[in-house]
């Protein structure tokens, strides 16, 4: 009975450390500009936005392309087309070289 009412416990603390991380500390990370919660949603989940910032120093516009369509493409991420060009803009205006 005892083990029990510890598993529960240890569930909803994972539950409520998950639901921080997408209510806010990964956005933080982000340029606060249009198209960021955009971006943001779109790309938190399956990866850390890190990604993001990581990869800035060596992105151009064109590159950018290239990777959203490599997420939709290949990994599946499920991006509006018409949401592309949002957040193609957002992440050239803020993280390229
Ligand atoms: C459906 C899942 C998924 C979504 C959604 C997604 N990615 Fe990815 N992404 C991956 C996978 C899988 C990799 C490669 C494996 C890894 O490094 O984690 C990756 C890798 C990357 C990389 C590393 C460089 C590269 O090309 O491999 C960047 C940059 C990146 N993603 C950016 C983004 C951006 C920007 C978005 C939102 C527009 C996004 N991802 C959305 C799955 C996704």
């Amino acid at each position: 009975m005892r083990r029990a009412a510890r598993r529960i416990a240890l569930g909803a603390y994972g539950i409520l450390a998950c639901s921080r991380v997408i209510a806010g500390e990964e956005s933080i990370h982000l340029v606060d500009a249009p198209g960021r919660d955009l971006t943001a949603s779109a790309c938190v989940t399956c990866h850390s936005l890190d990604y993001i910032p990581m990869n800035a120093p060596v992105m151009s516009r064109g590159m950018w392309e290239k990777t959203i369509h490599k997420m939709i493409d290949k990994f599946g991420a499920p991006i509006r087309p018409e949401d592309v060009e949002q957040i193609l803009a957002y992440l050239t205006a803020h993280y390229s070289r």
